[in-house]
């Protein structure tokens, strides 16, 4: 089934449409479980979170939140780990606060590590999956050449990722853990309902390869072409390589834009239906 595809005029917009999607799956569903990324393209989505539980009374006490990656050997107080990040920017700003577990980088066996996960994500049954999209294609760190099938694992990241996360690390790539640990493809595809964000022209070649390109592990995120209920977030930079007929120039709802329990408009800015 064809994604469906909001595209905003700005990565502001684009981070309140995503914002706004996921407090209004967390208002309608209180005990929601979510799956939710780290990167520099959520930060905007946290903030307006952040703002929206403020300011609308949002409440995370009886959800359940879980991480979708961690760097292997960082643990929750280290300043790069993910679990740092998602304090910083999400958790701590969330009173009372929602359950959440992590992939624990500094576990003394992290293939039982990935294990246990695995089980806490089938457990619990994943409402929603959030995620952000690498240059090279990947999901979570699922990079390229990851098969479909692929569960919570150690993997080895590309030099291209850890480029692109060198700012993290004070600019050194070779600062950046070679390895991580990462929810898998298979275990991604599992989560009921996923919602995909991208912002800025470097990300444009990945987004259309995923949306429009064979189903390939080349292009980890193209595997998201194989569920049913995808919405994809992107500003007018990331949207830039889209064929005009699956998003008509100045439309924001592309695809088809059906599927049950479909919002029925945009919001924030994000774009017209
Ligand atoms: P970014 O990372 O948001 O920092 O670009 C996205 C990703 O690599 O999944």
């Amino acid at each position: 089934m064809p994604p469906r595809i909001r595209i905003a005029e700005s990565y502001e917009a684009m981070s309140a449409a995503a914002a706004e999607a996921v407090a209004r799956r967390l208002a309608a569903r209180p005990s929601l479980r979510m799956l939710l990324p780290t990167g520099h393209t959520p930060l905007g989505m946290y903030r307006r979170l952040v703002e929206i539980t403020r300011h609308e009374g949002l409440r995370w006490d009886r959800a359940q939140v879980f991480l979708l990656d961690e760097y292997l050997g960082l643990g929750p107080e280290d300043p790069g780990s993910f679990r740092r990040y998602m304090a910083e920017h999400l958790l701590r700003h969330l009173n009372p606060a929602p359950a959440v577990d992590s992939l624990n980088g500094r576990a003394a066996d992290p293939g039982s590590e990935c294990a246990r996960y695995e089980q806490a994500l089938a457990a619990a049954g994943l409402d929603l999956v959030v995620l952000g999209i690498g240059r090279n294609g990947h999901i979570g760190f699922n990079e390229p050449g990851s098969p479909f099938t692929s569960r919570t694992r150690v993997v080895t990241l590309t030099a291209d990722t850890r480029r692109a996360n060198a700012p993290d690390f004070g600019g050194d790539p070779e600062a950046v853990p070679p390895q991580a640990l990462t929810v898998g493809i298979a275990t991604i595809l599992e989560g009921k309902e996923i919602f995909v964000l991208a912002a800025g022209a470097a990300k444009a070649p990945a987004v259309e390869r995923a949306i429009q390109g064979p189903l390939d592990p080349a292009v980890p995120a193209s595997a998201l072409q194989r569920h049913p209920r995808v919405t994809w977030f992107l500003d007018r930079e990331a949207a830039a390589g889209l064929d005009p007929e699956l998003v008509p120039a100045g439309v924001g709802g592309g695809g088809s834009g059906a599927w049950p329990g479909s919002e029925g408009r945009n919001r924030g800015g994000a774009g017209r239906d």
